[in-house]
């Protein structure tokens, strides 16, 4: 048997769980659309695929380079090494760049599987995506990353970059996956002139108290602006080496803490709780910040982690389901062992969860662009700066197989200083306080987890910059539920994540010199009700899916909020893992405010089709 043999026998081995009686307690499941499912809507061309998203700042500006970076066909690359190319920065377009934008030109065509994928530079990690599920004629789609805070690889020689998308190419499974990325490098610095019609969005702005002043009490933050009589407002990016802009300021240096193990992509797979990985690096002496990026996505039995039941019921009830653990995951990052940070992922859903026909054209939340998060370590930083080897780990509480996770540590340098002198103050490991109910007779039963943590971190840093103390405030509020009735047929979940972030740089003398504060919720709401069908092994699921994701931050001058919702509802007939037919439709809602202006997009898209799409770049009335 050949080794691609064996792992094709083993992928389906783990993907293939006949909707036997037992498992029909333990929906939802990742389906195939196999069959065309609206015949009557047959597109002859390929379709668009789309996640909706805001405009880069970029956007309205012409690249001075575009450089084609790989072109690859992903068809049976399971078990396979990653596709890398070589990377150096365009000599016709020299480092500084004001921005980079990566753009991903993907399609496909047939019956395939959603793909994770992801591409690293370095092996750092810059984009994490999804494929969307293909049909017979054909579907594309772009994702379009702003990677400007990855500028200090960009602007290296002689790098590697490395795409990794694991596919299974056969006689059932023909979609391969076609695959262009191009880096879209610019020269001019985005300035926007806000336009009196934009009135609306400053005074709602000031409204919501998000943006105070518009002149920066502090140049240092890198961001300064001029208001005149009008209403006009030009703000004037500046990129400034000094800038305390804790999201805004690309780093001096990227550490990857990633598996060196490239043949299986640079990601850590991990399996279990204590499957904690880490990697050892040395910090450089002048490092005055560091910020922790992690990029998560979750897979196999922890595919749709947040529904899963609890391992007693599985037992209690002879079920052969491997998607058990309760409903609760903590992606954690570690240093020399000691907790520095986590966050409970949002939950996104790929193009063949739960009902796949939700899910053409327009994909779920953060499925082309899945999310990555940040962790300000600079309060750690006295605990590292000391030349030696530190080991930084990424691990996921409570976690089953399998996640894949990895993280770049962002470090800024401060020239000039050699060594610089500082101490973590406050940096013990908050406790979780979390509270699992669980009730249950047979196949119906309730199940709930509540969990709160508060992390508190505080320590400073004397470099050329100045004696700065950075103070960590993180709070984390996580509910779940799962019912189950009508002898596990019927299967409500509901989850609710709330989180806040607060950044604060405080000087010697106690002054206030940066903030930064983020607000995050995502909400979720999934029934998954299964009927029999109209022959054995045949089953008729109503999915019902709600899900959203607001985000407001704020820091010193300038502040971003972002509402972005959807709304799912339909049928499917479905045996085993293939769709056989159904109707879908899914409702979204997206706005976006920044300090260029707001945008907002709202779809509605009904059995495959975009039935109505509303674009506007004026203010709502209310956000
Ligand atoms: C509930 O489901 C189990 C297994 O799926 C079955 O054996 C049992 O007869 C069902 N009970 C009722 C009341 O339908
Ligand atoms: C990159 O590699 C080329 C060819 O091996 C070499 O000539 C060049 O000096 C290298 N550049 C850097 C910056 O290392
Ligand atoms: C599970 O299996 C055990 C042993 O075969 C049996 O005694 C028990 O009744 C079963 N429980 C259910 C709910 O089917
Ligand atoms: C830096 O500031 C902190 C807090 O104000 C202070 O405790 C510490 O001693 C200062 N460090 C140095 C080296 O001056
Ligand atoms: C799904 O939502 C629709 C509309 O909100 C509702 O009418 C329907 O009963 C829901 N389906 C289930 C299975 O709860
Ligand atoms: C689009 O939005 C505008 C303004 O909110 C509204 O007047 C119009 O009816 C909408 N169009 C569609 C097709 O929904």
């Amino acid at each position: 048997m050949s080794l691609s043999l064996l792992l094709l026998l083993t992928l389906s081995l783990l993907s293939t769980n006949p909707l036997s009686l037992s498992s029909t307690a333990n929906p939802p499941d990742r389906f195939i659309k196999s069959i065309p499912p609206h015949q009557s809507l047959r597109h002859s061309k390929p379709q668009e695929y789309i996640e909706l998203t805001h405009p880069l700042p970029s956007d309205h500006l012409i690249p001075s380079f575009s450089l084609q970076i790989l072109h690859h066909y992903f068809a049976d690359t399971i078990g396979r090494p990653p596709i890398s190319a070589p990377y150096s920065p365009p000599s016709a377009c020299p480092p500084p760049w004001s921005s980079v934008v990566l753009h991903l030109q993907a399609s496909s065509y047939g019956d395939q599987y959603d793909r994770i994928a992801a591409i690293w530079l370095a092996g750092a990690e810059i984009l994490r995506t999804s494929t969307a599920e293909p049909t017979p004629d054909g579907v594309f789609w772009n994702v379009r990353k702003d990677v400007t805070r990855y500028v200090s690889l960009l602007q290296r020689s002689n790098l590697t970059l490395t795409v990794m998308l694991e596919n299974v190419v056969n006689d059932v499974f023909t979609g391969v996956y076609d695959v262009r990325l191009t880096l879209l490098y610019y020269k001019s610095n985005p300035v926007r002139v806000l336009s009196s019609a934009d009135h609306h969005h400053n005074k709602l702005s000031r409204k919501l108290g998000l943006l105070k002043d518009y002149r920066c009490v502090d140049s240092k933050l890198g961001f300064e602006s001029e208001k005149f009589r009008d209403n006009t407002v030009i703000v004037h990016e500046e990129k400034q080496r000094n800038s305390l802009n804790l999201y805004e300021t690309p780093a001096d240096l990227i550490i990857p803490i990633s598996n060196v193990v490239e043949n299986e992509g640079f990601w850590f797979r991990i399996e279990s709780e204590s499957g904690v990985r880490s990697k050892g690096v040395k910090i450089p002496p002048n490092t005055y910040k560091a910020v922790l990026e992690i990029y998560v996505s979750f897979h196999g039995n922890d595919e749709f982690w947040y529904s899963n039941p609890p391992d007693s019921y599985i037992r209690m009830n002879n079920l052969t389901t491997g998607r058990g653990h309760g409903a609760y995951r903590e992606v954690f990052a570690t240093i020399d062992g000691s907790f520095v940070g986590s966050v409970i992922p949002f939950p996104i859903i790929f193009t063949g969860g739960i009902n796949p026909l939700f899910w053409e054209p327009v994909v779920a939340i953060g499925a082309f662009n899945v999310p990555s998060y940040d962790f300000d370590l600079t309060p750690f930083l006295g605990l590292v700066l000391d030349c030696k080897t530190h080991l930084f780990g990424l691990g996921v509480a409570d976690s089953i197989p399998f996640w894949l996770v990895d993280a770049n540590l962002h470090l800024w340098l401060s020239h000039g200083s050699s060594a610089i002198n500082a101490k973590s103050v406050h940096t013990h490991t908050p406790s979780l306080s979390i509270k699992r109910s669980s009730v249950f007779d047979q196949l119906d039963g309730s199940f709930e987890i509540r969990a709160k943590r508060t992390s508190r971190f505080l320590g400073w840093v004397k470099s050329n910059e100045g004696n700065l103390t950075t103070h960590v405030l993180h709070h984390l509020n996580f509910k779940n539920s799962i019912r189950f009735e009508r002898n596990g047929t019927y299967k409500l979940v509901r989850q609710k994540v709330k989180t806040k972030t607060e950044v604060k740089v405080e000087s010697e003398m106690g002054l206030l010199i940066g903030r930064v504060r983020i607000k995050r919720r995502y909400p979720l709401r999934v029934i998954t009700s299964t009927l029999p069908g109209s022959r054995s092994n045949v089953y008729k699921m109503v999915t019902n899916v709600s899900h959203s994701l607001t985000e407001k931050l704020s820091c010193g001058c300038f502040s971003r909020s972002l509402r972005n919702s959807q709304d799912s509802r339909g049928w499917m007939v479905v045996k085993d893992h293939d769709v056989l037919s159904g109707s879908a439709n899914t409702d979204q809602s997206f706005s976006y405010m920044d300090e260029f202006g707001c945008y907002s997009r709202v779809v509605s898209a009904t059995d495959g089709k975009l039935v109505s799409d509303n674009m506007t770049f004026s203010c709502p009335s209310s956000f």
